[in-house]
């Protein structure tokens, strides 16, 4: 029987999903999905080309396909993409689940990944705006959360042992 995710984390662009997933993987000795990645294997192209080319809800509905395959079917840890919670359909389907929200401070989440980097949000959302979008999203990430586990001022090592010890 699948017993569905071990471990689902989500968060902001840039709060270590990706990095913190593959650690906790690794340490529980199960494979690690990410939402992002399924989505360019399946498609056979880049994120940031989809949002250009085929437009936000284009990509957002390939989204919320990919993340009711992944809740189906993966057992291990799940990394959702950052905007994957603003589908209503998507927070129900993460209810009841071990979610962990990787919260981080927006100053911070601006300093980490910068401005113009590969991120499609954040070339065509300018700094306030982006600011703005990170902050609306916050009590989505808490609506879904079964634990908030802070990454600010901590190594990569530090939040998975914290998600360990919070779920
Ligand atoms: C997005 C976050 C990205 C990716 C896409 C949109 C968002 O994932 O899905 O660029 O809306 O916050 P990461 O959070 O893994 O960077």
């Amino acid at each position: 029987m699948n017993r569905g995710p071990l471990i689902v984390l989500v968060g902001p662009m840039g709060s270590g999903k990706s990095t913190v997933g593959e650690l906790l993987a690794e340490r529980l000795g199960v494979p690690y999905r990410d939402t992002d990645a399924d989505i360019v294997t399946a498609t056979g192209r880049e994120i940031s080309d989809l949002f250009i080319d085929e437009g936000e809800p284009h990509f957002r509905e390939l989204e919320r396909r990919a993340v009711a395959a992944a809740v189906a079917e993966h057992t291990g840890v799940l990394s959702l993409g950052g905007g994957a919670v603003l589908d209503g359909g998507t927070r129900e389907l993460l209810a009841g689940l071990p979610v962990a929200y990787l919260s981080m401070d927006v100053e911070e989440a601006v300093r980490r990944v910068g401005l113009g980097a590969a991120r499609p949000l954040l070339a065509v959302n300018p700094r306030r705006q982006w600011r703005e979008l990170m902050e609306a999203r916050r009590h989505l990430y808490t609506e879904v959360a079964r634990v908030v586990v802070a990454t600010d001022e901590r190594t990569p090592e530090e939040v998975a042992q914290a998600v360990l010890d919070a779920l």
